[in-house]
């Protein structure tokens, strides 16, 4: 048996559902399936009900986030054209704004250039500024960040267009970044086709193409992957009108592994692409004594075996290397042989923090 010994893993976009997803995924439980994962800090998305776009809704989900997870957490602010006024208000207990350009699960948007100038106007210097932006809308934000002279992080870039574009804004020095999900490096449309609801997500599932020229560039473009842990009970998924999203926090750093031990990349770009580089984009403190014991015989994931309150995944049935046997956080055993020693609430919170200018 082969193991090896990471340092704790950072996933940058999560969704905890706190408050009104309740019943898909809470602190305790998305904390439980980061740390089954050998993340040991995760930040929250805002695209909650209601949203995380003022001071009161931030501050509640903060506390909750604080009583209740089991690895540390920091959450976004949401960017909504009725609130835009609030943005400053909402930093101090936050990590970054995140803005949605493009239709996803949840009511948060901003399609026009005024509220888009508004948001990079209100939020403070320093601080973050995340995009859900596909196609164009990368174009835009790109734009975005040249005018206002400040770092934008696109999530989840699927296409190939959109990879390319990124790299010619990075080649003339603009501050732009990027994460890719998993699921669009191991899916395509035919596994949409195969997966039905469960291979619903936005972005949708790409061309081989797409998939290809994300692998082309996992060691020059790419800056992060991160799960878009995106919960949904089975019975919405398939219901009338299924929401758009898979869980990924269990199953990210297996499939990474997978793909070190098939020459894709290496173990240091690995450990740069889903810790060191996440910490530095964000600001992101460093988390001493943690570390993530990983056994890389071969195994199935099943959705008998997640920690994830949905209790399902996209890669059920498939084989991976890199079953995390023991996650150490701050010292302590946070998780151990599939079970759970970090008590919820002993997580720690990460809010107020500014990138780092380099
Ligand atoms: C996400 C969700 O369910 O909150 N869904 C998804 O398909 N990715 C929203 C998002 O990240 O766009
Ligand atoms: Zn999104
Ligand atoms: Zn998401």
């Amino acid at each position: 048996m082969s193991t090896i010994t990471l340092p704790g893993l950072v996933d940058v976009h999560t969704h905890l559902r706190v408050p009104g997803g309740e019943h898909k995924e809470d602190f305790d439980t998305g904390t439980a399936a980061a740390l089954a994962g050998g993340i040991t800090m995760v930040l929250g998305m805002p695209n909650t009900s209601p949203p995380l776009t003022t001071p009161d809704t931030l501050q509640a989900a903060y506390q909750q986030a604080q009583a209740h997870s089991r690895c540390d957490v920091g959450l976004f602010a949401g960017a909504s054209p009725e609130e835009i006024s609030q943005l400053p208000g909402l930093a101090r207990q936050s990590v970054a704004l995140k803005i949605y350009l493009n239709d996803t699960f949840g009511p948060l948007r901003v399609e026009d250039v005024p509220t888009l100038m508004a948001c990079f106007r209100n939020w403070p210097q320093g601080k973050m500024i995340a995009m859900h932006a596909e196609k164009q809308s990368v174009a835009v934000g790109i734009g975005l960040a040249a005018t206002f002279n400040r770092p934008v992080h696109f999530c989840h870039i699927s296409r190939r267009e959109e990879i390319i574009l990124i790299r010619y804004a990075k080649q003339r020095g603009l501050p732009v970044t990027c994460e890719v999900a998993p699921h669009h490096l191991f899916l395509t449309n035919k596994d949409a086709a195969r997966l039905g609801p469960l291979g619903d997500m936005r972005p949708l599932l790409g061309t081989q193409e797409d998939v290809d020229a994300l692998w082309a560039h996992i060691n020059d473009t790419i800056d992060c992957i991160a799960t878009d842990h995106a919960p949904h009970t089975i019975a919405e998924k398939y219901s009338e009108s299924p929401p758009p999203g898979v869980a990924g926090l269990e199953t990210s750093l297996p499939l990474m592994l997978t793909a070190v031990q098939k020459g894709h990349l290496t173990l240091s770009r690995l450990i740069e692409l889903m810790s060191t580089n996440p910490r530095r984009i964000y600001g992101l403190p460093e988390q001493p004594n943690t570390r993530v014991e990983i056994d890389m015989t071969p195994y199935i994931i099943s959705n008998d075996a997640l920690q994830t309150k949905c209790g399902w995944t996209p890669f059920d049935g498939m084989q991976v290397a890199g079953r995390v046997n023991r996650v150490v956080l701050r010292g302590s055993v946070a998780y151990e042989m599939g079970r759970l020693r970090a008590a919820p609430g002993s997580g720690q919170m990460i809010s107020d923090v500014r990138y780092n200018l380099r």
